[in-house]
């Protein structure tokens, strides 16, 4: 591929000879590039800090530092490790020439040398360079798009998964509105109140806390597959509509599983949306289940989805205040809930978010019997 040279490259080179930085100078120039000659290592440095040039040619045996020297300091330095060094000497041994390329020297040209040679390797280095930039710069462009589209599906997942909470919100009692936004909310507090803790910072990533907080809104999707009958009843359910009302949990779980690559498996996320849909309404003390069954993030947004519940009025209760409502899940904590999570909702009590329903029950109310919350919630 042919390279477009837009401005002329600058070669510097460094020799003690005078004579011999006079003809490569000029076999420099001659060719249309522009010649930097410096006597000394301390002058190259000046040079360079002026302006950096594209190639350097290198003498090898100089009085104030040998080449190779030089050329191992320009290989640490970040401005300059990546300018092609040729080396330029009298010395003809293989040994010479090995060490050369040892140093970071990208070739070797013995003296005398034909003019003709010393273009010709200078012109293939400067090819080489220019092809690496022009491919670094794509790689770089490349790289912003690829971030950029990631982005935006992540935005259109998001998008999506809150779409779908709110369909499920557009068919509930008009009480229920914002429960996803709370559970939302409410999970991502408690995640983090927890990641603070020594029992869980090593259980609960940043990634975890930024998942969950999407994952919660899909907790009742399965309810797009219930009934609206019975969605929206006035009223107690009775045991048959309870049964319908508790498929929302494994019609939930079918629609997370719909969403996977077959292929490729679940990933993390829709893993965690799988556990949250399948067990949100599982007790801490439901027998023979070991927590390995009742996976932390269903945990978290069970409790989230009770608070909520209790936090808001149904049509056979009051919404609670805020501090009834965590005074009923004081009660129920190492039965209902896992105690882990009650001891941090109860310290993060201020920053819980619940929706102003207006009038509301006392903390001073009796604390309700478990089965007051029915599986609407
Ligand atoms: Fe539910
Ligand atoms: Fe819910």
């Amino acid at each position: 591929m042919e390279f477009k040279r837009v401005e002329k490259d600058n070669i510097l080179l460094i020799d003690d000879v005078t004579s011999n930085l006079i003809t490569l100078s000029e076999i420099i120039r001659n060719e249309g590039y522009i010649a930097r000659p410096v006597k000394s290592v301390e002058y190259a440095m000046r040079a360079i800090d002026a302006e950096l040039p594209r190639i350097i040619l290198l003498d090898v045996t100089m009085p104030d530092m040998n080449g190779y020297d030089y050329c191992r300091i320009l290989k640490k330095d970040i401005r300059t490790r990546n300018i092609p060094v040729i080396f330029i000497s009298g010395l003809t041994g293989a040994k010479d020439r090995i060490r050369g390329f040892e140093c970071g020297g990208v070739d070797y040209i013995t003296k005398p040398c034909e003019n003709l040679e010393v273009l010709m390797r200078i012109n293939t280095h400067l090819k080489e360079y220019h092809m690496q930039k022009n491919l670094y710069m794509r790689n770089q462009k490349l790289n912003i798009l690829v971030s950029k589209q990631l982005q935006q599906l992540e935005t259109e997942r998001i998008n999506l998964i809150t779409c779908l909470a709110n369909l499920c919100e557009d068919r509930d009692i008009p009480e229920s509105y914002h429960h996803s936004d709370n559970i939302a909310a409410n999970s991502k507090l408690i995640a983090t109140g927890l990641s603070l803790t020594p029992k869980y910072e090593k259980v609960i990533t940043n990634n975890f806390i930024e998942m969950i907080e999407i994952a919660a809104r899909l907790h009742d999707v399965g309810k797009l597959a219930v009934s609206e009958k019975v969605i929206l009843k006035k009223g107690k359910l009775g045991s048959k509509e309870n049964e319908q009302m508790y498929k929302h949990c494994e019609e939930g779980l079918k629609i997370v599983e719909s969403l996977s690559d077959n292929g490729a498996g679940m990933n993390i996320f829709l893993s965690m949306a799988k556990d949250i849909v399948t067990y949100h309404h599982r007790r801490w003390d439901e027998g023979g289940h070991t927590r390995k069954e009742f996976p932390l993030p269903a945990r978290i947004v069970a409790i989230c989805d009770v608070f909520d519940a209790l936090t808001a009025p149904r049509i056979y209760k009051k919404p609670y205040s805020k501090k009834a409502a965590l005074k009923a899940i004081k009660a129920y904590s190492g039965t209902i809930f896992d105690p882990d999570l009650v001891d941090i909702m109860l310290r993060l009590e201020r920053r819980l978010v619940v929706t102003d329903h207006g009038m509301h029950v006392d903390d001073d109310e009796y604390i309700p019997e478990w089965q007051i919350l029915d599986l609407r919630r």
